[in-house]
């Protein structure tokens, strides 16, 4: 089979399409024969090494949506150890859902990784409760862009949305969020604060960005993180969570794949959103298998808007 993967960590350049052989399924595991792989910001960080350190020579990518070999049904997967960008992938059996016809498969595999992770963040970490004001970092990324939605859906009152370029704002203002900011704003902490301030801030970017939506919380207000970019400082103390009555919680998705029936509830949540068009996944681009390192230079230069996706079939 092809997939594209690395022999030693490093940049976008280490990246290469090659004929390998295919995975074998294993204990618990099942192979599907890959339609689209999906790419993550944490492929970026498996890739340099700074994040899950795959064995070499890895394949990496880390969804896919395809065929179950064994029954030929459609399903999406999220790899935990990769092996997404190529035609056939190997997932726990636990981690592989079923897709409904009513979704397609672009929006399947847009919404499964980053959906369950804002939907996780959001309720389970964050305990969003109708009528909140929820901030959202990295607002126009892939996990992002769904929290934004997924936030009205659950009732937020307000929504504050995070992005770098006036494009991506406009698109965010689009996607119904009520106040956009840039996260280089000088006064972001004092932005945030502004009408009363919010009651749950979700950041994937930590360092300044989190420290702002710390210093913008209104009382009782809490901080969920999923995640920081490299090389930033997230430091705060318990002082200044009590001086605000403040909460802080990490959310981490993998604590929802080890319990099926969370994982099943939550994905069959995310589904009938996207079946109803109440949610969507904004698919910015579908690269060839060959494209795959020009998309993580896209990713890492900020240039992405939702989703990108990754035709494992075609080589340009
Ligand atoms: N905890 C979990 O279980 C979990 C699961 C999935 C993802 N995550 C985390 O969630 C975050 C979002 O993941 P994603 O896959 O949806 O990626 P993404 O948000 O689509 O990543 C691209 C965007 O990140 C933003 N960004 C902020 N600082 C950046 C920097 N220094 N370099 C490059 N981009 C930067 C940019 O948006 P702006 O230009 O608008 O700032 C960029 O467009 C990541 O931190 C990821 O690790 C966590």
């Amino acid at each position: 089979m092809r997939a594209a993967l690395i022999h030693r960590y490093g940049g976008p350049e280490e990246l290469s399409v090659e004929t390998v052989p295919e995975p074998e399924a294993g204990p618990g595991r099942v192979l599907v024969d890959v339609t689209l792989a999906g790419l993550n910001y944490a492929d970026l960080e498996c890739r340099t090494g700074e994040y899950l350190r795959f064995p070499l020579p890895a394949v990496l990518g880390v969804d896919v949506v395809g065929r179950r070999r064994e029954d030929g049904r459609r399903v999406v997967a999220l790899l935990r150890t990769g092996g997404g960008y190529a035609h056939v992938a190997a997932p726990e059996a636990a981690h592989t859902v079923e897709v409904p016809d009513g979704v397609d498969d672009e929006q399947a595999l847009g919404l499964l990784e980053q959906g369950a992770t804002a939907y996780g963040a959001l309720t389970l970490a964050g305990r969003l409760r109708p009528g909140d004001a929820v901030g959202v970092s990295a607002a126009a990324g892939g996990v992002g862009h769904l929290a934004v939605q997924l936030a009205r859906e659950l009732g937020a009152s307000r929504v504050v949305a995070l992005s770098s370029t006036p494009e991506k704002r406009e698109y965010l203002l689009s996607l119904g969020a009520d106040t956009v900011l840039d996260p280089a704003d000088p006064d972001l902490a004092g932005r945030l604060a502004e009408s009363g301030g919010l009651d749950l801030f979700l950041d994937s970017v930590g360092g300044p960005v989190l420290r702002a939506g710390l210093a913008g919380l209104a009382p009782f207000g809490r901080l969920v993180s999923v995640g920081a970019r490299g090389g930033v400082e997230d430091a705060f103390t318990m002082g200044e969570l009590t001086e605000r009555s403040a909460g802080a919680q990490g959310f981490w998705l993998k604590h929802v794949l080890t319990d099926r029936a969370l994982f099943e509830g939550v994905a069959d949540h995310l589904f009938r959103l996207a079946a109803e068009k109440r949610v969507v996944a904004r698919i910015d681009r579908t690269v060839p298998l060959s494209g795959v390192a020009g998309a993580h230079r896209a990713m890492a230069a900020r240039e992405t808007i939702g989703k990108v996706l990754v035709d494992v079939h075609r080589e340009e």
